[in-house]
């Protein structure tokens, strides 16, 4: 494992040691290198130097340029100057591009360092609630989390998963009454154990029976209440019942999640009952150090910027005043679970943005309480809503919220059309269609959600999401296959750095760009953006599409070491792109 520095970091040092040079007092300055339409880098930073030395940015621009021989042989830079009031346009050797790359590709990691100093992120998503279908919101938290998860994994941290579902609560006692009072309800229609789907639907089913009962019916209202307190107090009988409605749930999420091709493991599902042992104490501490205080009853902190619609503040509640222990008590005990005992040093949740002053409110309370501090942070990474085409949150004709397994079942239907088309030409088996068909798919879907910033809505829209045009995940998975294939038909020809040879400008672009990978992962690592990486991943097959247009990789017509050179530069291309579509949960078919 090597790391390798980018080019960028490279240009940025010597620029940075030679202004140092000319103006001794500017110190370790950083000149500001940015990718250039006008160069390969240009620096921007001179100007706002020479201005708070009260020098002239020409002058030590020219100076800066005095200072770096360029274009001398083995040089990384063969070209700068200086350009308008002080910015230095910087142009790199060919040679400096191939064998950067070459190390990269000699390393596994694609020459991505580790992080030097890891700490621990717990990340929070994908975390459906028991007895309740699974909609277009649980798929955002589980593909912006597990690309999250994948990346700074990939980065060094260490991560630990945390699927927060929602197990417990009053409606459980809804839940379990009525089974009490119908216990033939949940019994599997063809004796054997059901199937996810099946599993849910009569979940789904019981839980619209007993709810209609719970509005009509008081007494049963009543009887549900003592069910709720029966259950938090330990009672083993509501408690085996109960464990019945999460067994039958866990089984149906694991089949969506295995139809999202991702893995959920059971370790990691840690409900929101998991924590039932620590509420209270929890609230004790809280009380005793004065961050929560009593207000009619309930156990409440107050925050000054947090009102009600009435002017009067809107206080997070921990203990309602009958007792029971809400969503806030629960999530604040998982703070402590998370930072005391798996060592946290970053938690990350993944939710809805609609809970954003839920967590706003949860974070307050934690860094009041000292479990959150300068060592140990938390944040959010708040998404939008998933839109209709028409614009509004998504719902079925009926107004309904729309199953994720029908949204993920019609886009592997529309997918396997896609690839059937084409696969008389590719010569793909039947099987080989199904599998690429639940790969195109579902790589849709997720990279839909992934390529636009998570704070923002989208709209979903299968049409757009397959096609082969555009900023689609097909498209780049078009890109890999055509490299693959190409490789495979280049025959005795393997793919092999010449650094002497003078490249092309559409290699040059392409190769630049893969030389960004390790900046833009380290990037999204520490932003928590992953559609900074689709969007890299887009603008590198878009690199690739220019590539073919002005350089053909086998041909009769190039040199050898041509052909070599450019099956070099798309291998590289192929396994970054393989390993960055990973990242996001996609896979690569060789063949498409
Ligand atoms: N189960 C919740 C929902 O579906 C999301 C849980 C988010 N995580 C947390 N620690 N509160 O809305």
């Amino acid at each position: 494992m090597a790391s390798v520095h980018s080019l960028a970091s490279t240009v940025n040092q010597r620029v940075a040691d030679a202004l140092s040079a000319a103006l001794p007092e500017a110190g370790a300055a950083d000149p500001l290198l940015r990718r250039s339409d006008r160069a390969d880098f240009q620096a921007n930073g001179i100007l706002a130097l020479a201005k708070k030395a009260k020098a002239n940015p020409r002058e030590l621009a020219t100076q800066v340029v005095a200072g770096l021989p360029a274009g001398s042989a083995g040089d990384v830079i063969k070209e700068i100057e200086v350009s308008g009031p002080g910015f230095l346009n910087i142009t790199v050797a060919d040679r400096a591009i191939i064998e950067t790359l070459a190390a990269r590709a000699a390393d596994d990691r694609l020459g991505v360092p580790l992080a030097e100093q890891p700490g621990t992120t717990v990340v929070d998503y994908a975390q459906p609630n028991v007895a309740k279908e699974m909609h277009v919101g649980h798929l955002r938290s589980a593909v912006i989390g597990a690309a999250m998860v994948e990346i700074l994994e990939f980065t060094g941290e260490k991560v630990v998963r945390r699927h927060h579902i929602g197990d417990w609560g009053t409606q459980f006692g809804m839940l379990i009454q009525y089974l009490t009072e119908h216990p033939h309800e949940l019994d599997h229609k063809h004796g054997g154990p059901e199937e996810g789907e099946a599993a849910m639907s009569s979940l789904n089913r019981l839980y619209k029976a007993s709810r209609v009962l719970f509005d009509s019916d008081d007494d049963f209202k009543a009887r549900s209440r003592d069910r709720v307190v029966a259950l938090q107090a330990g009672d083993p009988d509501t408690l085996a019942l109960w464990q019945r409605f999460v067994d039958e749930s866990k089984i149906y999420f694991y089949s969506v999640f295995n139809k999202l091709d991702m893995e959920i493991n059971d370790p990691d599902v840690v409900g929101e009952s998991g924590y039932n042992a620590m509420l209270e104490e929890t609230c004790q501490i809280l009380e005793d150090s004065g961050v929560a205080v009593r207000s009619d009853g309930a156990l409440c902190v107050f925050f000054d910027d947090v009102k009600g619609p009435d002017g009067k503040p809107s206080p997070l509640i921990v203990k309602k005043s009958n007792g029971g222990y809400g969503y806030a008590a629960t999530d604040l005990s998982a703070i402590r679970d998370r930072v005391k005992n798996l060592g946290a040093s970053t938690l990350v949740y993944v939710v809805d943005a609609r809970q954003s002053l839920h967590f706003k409110m949860v974070f307050e309370t934690a860094r009041r309480a000292g479990w959150l501090n300068e060592d140990v942070h938390a944040v959010q990474l708040a998404f939008g809503t998933v839109l209709g085409k028409d614009g509004k949150p998504f719902k079925t004709r009926e107004g309904e919220t729309v199953r994720l397994v029908d949204l993920l079942d019609e886009a592997v239907d529309r997918a396997t059309a896609v690839v059937r088309e084409k696969a008389d030409k590719v010569g793909l088996t039947e099987e080989e269609i199904v599998e690429n068909g639940r790969y195109v798919g579902i790589g849709a879907v997720k990279y839909a959600d992934l390529s636009t910033s998570a704070s923002r809505d989208y709209k979903f829209d299968l049409d757009q999401m397959v096609s082969l045009n555009g900023d689609t995940s097909v498209y780049l998975q078009y890109a890999y296959a055509r490299i693959r294939s190409i490789i495979r038909r280049a025959g005795e020809s393997k793919p092999t750095a010449h650094p002497e040879l003078e490249l092309a400008p559409a290699e040059r672009a392409l190769g630049l760009h893969l030389d960004r990978f390790a900046e833009v992962l380290s990037e999204v690592a520490a932003s928590y953006e992953p559609h900074k990486l689709a969007a890299y991943l887009y603008q590198l097959a878009s690199h690739l599409t220019t590539f073919y247009d002005q350089c053909q990789v086998i041909s009769a017509d190039n040199p050898p070491e041509v052909v070599e050179n450019r099956l070099f530069l798309v291998d590289l291309t192929a396994r970054t792109l393989h390993q960055g579509m990973a990242l996001l949960g996609i896979r690569t078919p060789e063949r498409l």
